[in-house]
């Protein structure tokens, strides 16, 4: 398996580009299989997820091509196979964005349960309770959600969530578009990811209304066309290069990225005492985050959108690693998402953990370690605690990396940081078949 080697203690200076969102892309690709006409992507990040997700439509019989410009063409016309099978679920969660779909398309879907994670058990019983209410007849057995819809088509319905659910919302919001009549989904996400679905399936003709706030609003209609779609920008990506620069002390802007995208996490860098700045130029929108010296801690909450984002949480955390003064982290989201914790303490932080509150007293300097990244943002909390340690720290099992930061090494190493990947021989083709978050 792949490792990052990390010399640390060098600061990192000047500019990258945000990529496409995974976050955004999963759901907008499920969405190709509403219409049978094509739909075109741009902006469509190269991750190991998004190589699942493809490979999931095609195992269905969708045309799929995509280009080294992140351009993707999906054509599901001769889909015909409604399934999501254990074999890609298992190593991507999000698989299960394609239910809704399936069942508004072909009115039946079989589809894996995802299993376990890294950082929580991550049920998706809001998704089958909406789908149920709207009409589909749900058999969870040997491991496989069976949905059928005896009527034919789902109907509208008012749906409210116990819990606020992103990909949930985007599932039912996918679902109601083809739906017979008007769905209500209350205590809807906020996202911006789901605001890209929805501006996404309004351009193929859906009667979306509310996306954004927590009351969505959809008018189901008898078909929707294909059309080109663009993904967003990486905000949770955009953040973590922000924060290399911070870590390391030194100075880092990325471009084509809109800061409304990231208003709770750029709040707290300036808490922190960061020089943030936001701007555009010639049109394009950038953040830049320079190290004004030792961060002051401050304390985080993690909650859904607007508020301080979860996805950011293990970022932060190795921000406050070397901040001065200790900081209270409380994870509000997941119940299992400090695995980075003990990974960071063999780096030298100072880490007490009470439930879902970690207390972070900083310490002056981190000293490099191997490493294991457990799930993927904690392994980007690595990533930041090695560019800051001194001395060499190897980052083992980065397929996690992979799967949400496109060319990290390439990216980091472009700003100054000493890294690189080892890939073993051995393992050069071995795809790691691991659930994952
Ligand atoms: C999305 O996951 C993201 N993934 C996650 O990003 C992100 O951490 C999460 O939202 C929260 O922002 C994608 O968008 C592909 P949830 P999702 O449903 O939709 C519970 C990353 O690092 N819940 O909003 O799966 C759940 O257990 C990934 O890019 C139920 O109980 O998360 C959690 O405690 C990690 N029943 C809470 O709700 C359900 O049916 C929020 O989960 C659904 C969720």
């Amino acid at each position: 398996m792949d490792s990052i080697i990390i010399q640390g203690g060098r600061p990192l200076n000047g500019s990258v580009e945000a990529s496409g969102a995974k976050n955004a892309a999963l759901p907008l690709l499920a969405a190709a299989i509403l219409t049978d006409q094509p739909v075109e992507y741009h902006r469509m990040p190269h991750l190991r997820d998004i190589t699942t997700m493809i490979t999931l439509l095609a195992n269905q019989g969708a045309d799929v091509s995509m280009d080294d410009q992140g351009r993707v063409r999906v054509d599901t016309s001769s889909s015909n196979n409604p399934e999501a099978p254990y074999e890609l679920v298992k190593t991507m969660r999000a698989s299960a964005l394609v239910l809704g779909p399936l069942l508004a398309r072909f009115g039946r879907a079989r589809v894996s349960l995802p299993g376990g994670c890294a950082i929580g058990a991550r049920p998706m019983d809001m998704h089958l309770k909406g789908l149920e209410t709207m009409g589909a007849v749900i058999r969870v057995e040997h491991g496989y959600v069976d949905a059928t819809v005896p009527a034919g088509r789902l109907h509208g319905a008012r749906i409210a969530f116990d819990k606020v659910t992103v990909t949930g919302t985007e599932n039912l919001m996918m679902a109601a578009a083809l739906a017979d009549g008007e769905t209500i989904l209350e205590n809807a996400a906020r996202e911006p990811e789901v605001v890209n679905l929805a501006d996404s399936l309004r351009k193929m003709g859906a009667d979306i209304k509310g996306d954004g706030s927590s009351k969505i609003t959809i008018l189901g209609v008898s078909s929707l066309a294909g059309a080109e779609l663009s993904v967003i920008a990486d905000r949770i990506e955009a953040a973590t290069y922000l924060a290399a620069g911070l870590i390391s002390g030194g100075d880092v802007t990325v471009r084509k990225i809109e800061a409304d995208l990231l208003d709770a996490f750029l709040a707290r860098l300036r808490d922190a005492g960061a020089g943030v700045e936001v701007g555009e130029t010639d049109g394009e929108s950038w953040i830049r985050c320079k190290s004004n010296g030792r961060l002051n801690s401050v304390n985080i909450e993690t909650s859904p959108h607007p508020g301080f984002p979860t996805d950011l949480q293990a970022q932060f955390m190795a921000l406050m690693c070397i901040a001065s003064g200790s900081s209270v982290i409380r994870e509000t989201i997941f119940e299992n998402r400090f695995m980075h914790v003990q990974e960071l303490r063999r780096l030298g932080a100072r880490i007490v953990l009470n439930g879902n509150t970690a207390v972070v007293e900083g310490v002056a300097e981190l000293s490099g370690a191997p490493v294991m990244a457990t799930d993927l943002r904690a392994s980007a909390s690595l990533v930041l605690a090695g560019l800051a340690a001194q001395g060499e720290t190897v980052i083992s099992r980065v397929y996690h990396i992979d799967r949400g930061y496109e060319r990290i090494e390439e990216k980091l190493g472009a700003l100054g940081a000493s890294i690189r990947r080892n890939t073993p021989h051995t393992d050069m083709f071995r795809r790691p078949d691991i659930a994952t978050d």
